[in-house]
């Protein structure tokens, strides 16, 4: 299966946060109970100082802090609350451990993160030092898929902001963190949607032979945007084109399904206006997708 979501009921999230917890609380007002597509109804810390679970009792949401004894003890009694408490998705907001393939292989595409840079570049700590360092102009943050390795795992969805003369760590850090709890929100509701989707396995079955191998080729930063047209075709039902759009070779319905992609991502009136250009049914379409996840829930 390509990917669990949409469900058929609002999706259960659970949160794991080691910190402050602000991306938690953005989450928490993105995803409250009796929200139709998916509510928070678990935070996991391996602190029990962390701010984060105060955030979560303040909201009513069960928070539990399970003490870091190591990594194996760790994921067992998580995974064991995550089956309990019926969870579908697990999200790493501030979460500071590196979860071992025991926890990470059977939540594949269904564990996200979001670390402040624009991976691949900057994994690690000290991000907003090492950029300005580096002297970059342009920063951002990233939610992906976790896999086995550290920040790293397919991008779901990326935001950038200017680095700017005079900036420091402090100023940096905190013009990511008003990024990060738009992007993080879009970034689950896209998922949940059935919008976003690790690449599947087989794509050479699924795509032909050269769609496949152009998909294979992109840097990381570029397949999002064609996982989104992948995904959008999906949902209009028109994945037998997913291929040929993929080489530019789908008419109206790939154009629409690229332009909505791009769109879904972050707005531009250019795309906009084209996409205003192409036929009635195709334009209804993208429209509606894009409102539903352009609204708050
Ligand atoms: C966020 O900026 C998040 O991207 C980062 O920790 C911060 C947590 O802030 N995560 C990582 O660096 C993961 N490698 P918060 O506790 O206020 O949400």
């Amino acid at each position: 299966m390509i990917t669990p979501f949409p469900l058929d009921r609002p999706a259960r999230l659970a949160v794991f946060a080691s910190g402050r917890g602000t991306n938690l609380e953005a989450l928490l007002k993105a995803f409250p109970r009796g929200n139709p597509l998916g509510e928070v109804v678990l935070v996991l810390s391996d602190n029990p100082e962390a701010p984060a679970l105060e955030r979560a009792r303040g909201r009513s949401v069960e928070a539990l802090a399970l003490p870091w004894e190591g990594r194996r003890a760790f994921e067992a009694r998580a995974l064991a609350l995550l089956w309990e408490r019926r969870v579908d998705v697990v999200l790493l907001a501030g979460f500071m451990r590196l979860l071992s393939p025991r926890f990470v292989v059977p939540w594949y595409g269904r564990l996200l993160n979001i670390h402040p840079s624009l991976l691949p570049d900057y994994p690690g700590l000290r991000v907003h030092q090492r950029v300005l360092e580096a002297g970059e102009r342009e920063t951002g943050s990233t939610v992906h898929f976790v896999d086995q390795g550290m920040d790293t795992g397919p991008i779901l969805l990326q935001g950038r902001v200017p680095v700017l003369p005079g900036d420091t760590p402090e100023v940096l850090e905190a013009r990511l963190l008003h990024l990060e709890h738009r992007l993080y929100p879009k970034a689950v509701r896209l998922l949940l949607l059935g919008l976003a989707f690790p690449p599947p396995e087989g794509l050479l079955g699924l795509l032909g032979q050269e769609a496949a191998r152009l998909f294979q080729g992109l840097p990381p930063r570029e397949k999002p945007l064609y996982l989104r047209a992948w995904a959008l075709l999906r949902v209009w039902e028109k994945e037998d084109l997913v291929g040929s759009a993929f080489l530019g070779r789908a008419g109206a319905w790939g154009r629409g399904a690229f332009l909505a992609a791009h769109l879904l991502a972050g707005d531009h009136p250019a795309l906009r206006a084209e996409l205003m250009g192409l036929p009635e049914e195709v334009r209804r379409r993208a429209e509606a997708v894009l409102a539903l996840v352009e609204s708050p829930s």
